[in-house]
């Protein structure tokens, strides 16, 4: 059932068709095994129109995982994603989940590349899906020089856990901009930015 999940997806992700794979898969009981949240069209739109009023021309997404989310979100909207991950000796492992864009890789303590590539994303939305390390979170957002992020998770009455929250979770000067449910899933696509844009 897992494998012909991931065999299918990456069969799909070849041919680039993006839309079959949300639609077959927002609900199948194996999805988190390559991503935890599958937006529908309407949720994609939603991601652009705002990112273009907020001048945001690229995302950089960090914990992306498998990438699956970052490579539909470039194909769904134009907007290219990159990804950031740690531990890269498991994700060159065997067992690891398949990848669907290449990744870039820090330590738990943040690596001097990515550190710079925060401090010179000032037209770049920083993402977080399902992250879950409030200590890395803050670190950071600590060296982002950009105005806008994205949170996506659970809002508050899903039993699921993770930090930061979509809601009322994040330091004092992002305020909400505004936000979107993913389907009917209590999963949430929340939009912030800084006083200064
Ligand atoms: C629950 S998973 C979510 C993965 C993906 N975003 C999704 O929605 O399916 C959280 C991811 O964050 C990654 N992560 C944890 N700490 C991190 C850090 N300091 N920097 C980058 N990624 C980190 C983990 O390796 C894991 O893949």
């Amino acid at each position: 059932m897992q494998e012909n999940l991931v065999n299918d997806i990456i069969d799909l992700q070849k041919e680039k068709k993006w839309k079959e794979i949300v639609e077959r898969y927002h609900d199948h009981p194996d999805r988190n095994k390559l991503l935890w949240v599958f937006p529908s069209k309407e949720n994609f739109e939603f991601l652009k129109e705002r990112l273009q009023r907020l001048c945001c021309g690229r995302m950089l997404s960090v914990g992306c995982g498998s990438g699956l989310l970052e490579w539909m979100i470039t194909e769904a909207t134009g907007i290219p994603v990159s990804g950031v991950e740690i531990d890269g000796a498991w994700w060159h492992c065997k067992y690891a989940p398949p990848t669907f864009i290449p990744l870039l890789f820090t330590a738990n303590e943040l690596d001097k590349d990515i550190k710079s590539l925060l401090q010179e994303s000032r037209s770049t939305a920083l993402l977080f899906c399902y992250f879950n390390n409030r200590e890395a979170f803050n670190e950071y957002l600590k060296y982002f020089s950009g105005n806008v992020i994205v949170i996506i998770g659970p809002a508050d009455g899903k039993g699921v856990h993770t930090d930061p929250k979509p809601f009322g979770d994040v330091p004092e000067e992002w305020k909400l901009y505004d936000s979107q449910e993913v389907r009917d899933s209590k999963d949430f696509i929340a939009i912030y930015r800084r006083n200064s844009v």
